[in-house]
């Protein structure tokens, strides 16, 4: 289902050596491409509240959530990678990159990587590609990556994937877990260009405190209990999440990283246009923002409709929040590990696929 879908992406998009910008030291990373892919079966609040004991209305009003998207089995992260990559790479105007980053906290499998598969199927063999496990601030992390591929001069042109199948992790008898997440992909493409363009990724902040792993955590299936032969209870292979303590870190966390890469900036909360967070709670974002000062008009919220779909939301926020060129966009991340981390941009005249 889900490949043949890329491949009639694909074939609209010529793709041409020529585009691509070469690598050079000291460059900036400019957005030229975003694209998008979620799965179609849509569940809402109704349909889970008929096999948990939850409602409708808890959702709605303690998450800001109303449905959500689940991939069918055997739909994988590489899938949805893959999708929204040809999406972005064709609101890109099409062209190779040097390389294919994967933020995402659920590969295909324990090894190799989901990325090296997502490039060789969009048709870039023996480019860089590589995952990074950052659970919630994924795509933050892996925007991160790119720009330093860039600026080190290793990459001129990279497509950066946030994607996430959580689902098949969800124990479906727990409601604190099986009403919040989602699935879902999104990508941009990054390029070299200057810091004044507008798509220049501006100052990124980027943090974590290992001291609070526990909070979001798989405990099977790594190294430390790698497999059933090691009799870990069946839920130890399900997400638990401590989700109270969890929203008690994400708010100052996101703050703090959110005025730090302002102030580097030189950009008063004012000059934000589009604020887009971490789409995990339609209250944290909201806290968020009045504790920053950004108006509700300018919060970007697309969880009604996605759920928290982990390294996924920035990018599907992103093509949701009706940005036009110039506009001057905050994006703020927070998840397991704990990490957390943001950027700023002015958005570029790009039309996302
Ligand atoms: O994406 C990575 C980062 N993750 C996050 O940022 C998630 C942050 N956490 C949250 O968004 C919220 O903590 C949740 C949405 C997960 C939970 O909301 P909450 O307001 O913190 O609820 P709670 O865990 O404090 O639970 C309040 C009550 C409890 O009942 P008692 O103990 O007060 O009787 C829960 O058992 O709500 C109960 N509850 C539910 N009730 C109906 C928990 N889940 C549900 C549910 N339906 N699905």
């Amino acid at each position: 289902m889900a490949h043949s879908l890329a491949r009639t992406c694909l074939q609209e998009i010529a793709v041409t050596d020529a585009q691509r910008p070469r690598p050079r030291r000291h460059a900036s990373a400019v957005i030229e491409g975003l694209g998008t892919w979620v799965p179609p079966r849509v569940v809402t609040n109704e349909e889970l509240a008929r096999r948990l004991d939850t409602s409708d209305q808890w959702v709605r009003t303690r998450t800001g959530i109303t449905e959500r998207r689940f991939a069918d089995p055997g739909v994988s992260t590489m899938d949805l990678s893959t999708e929204a990559g040809a999406r972005a790479i064709k609101s890109a105007g099409g062209g190779e990159c040097d390389a294919v980053i994967v933020g995402t906290t659920t590969p295909d499998r324990m090894l190799p990587g989901t990325a090296p598969e997502v490039a060789s199927r969009l048709g870039l063999p023996n480019v860089a590609a590589f995952d990074v496990q950052a659970v919630c601030t994924g795509f933050v992390y892996a925007l991160a990556n790119a720009a330093g591929l860039i600026a080190a001069g290793v990459a001129g042109r990279v497509l950066v994937i946030g994607a996430d199948v959580l689902t098949p992790f969800i124990n479906p008898e727990d409601r604190g877990t099986a009403v919040i997440f989602g699935d879902g992909a999104g990508a941009v493409v990054v390029r070299a260009g200057q810091p004044d363009e507008p798509g220049a990724v501006g100052p990124v902040d980027l943090g974590s405190d290992g001291e609070n792993w526990a909070l979001i955590n798989v405990p099977a299936g790594g190294s430390r209990a790698p497999t059933a032969r090691d009799n870990p209870p069946r839920d130890d292979f399900y997400l638990y999440m401590d989700g109270r303590e969890v929203y008690r870190h994400a708010i100052p966390r996101m703050v703090a990283s959110s005025q730090k890469v302002l102030d580097e900036a030189g950009w008063s909360v004012g000059d934000i246009d589009r604020f887009v967070g971490h789409q995990a709670n339609a209250r944290i974002l909201d806290a968020v923002g009045d504790r920053l000062g950004i108006p509700a008009d300018r919060r970007v919220m697309n969880l009604d409709r996605y759920g928290n779909t982990a390294a996924a939301t920035i990018p599907l926020a992103l093509a949701d929040a009706g940005l036009s060129v110039n506009q001057r966009v905050l994006i703020t991340a927070f998840g397991g590990g704990l990490t957390w981390g943001s950027t700023v941009f002015t958005w570029p005249d790009l039309t996302s696929a």
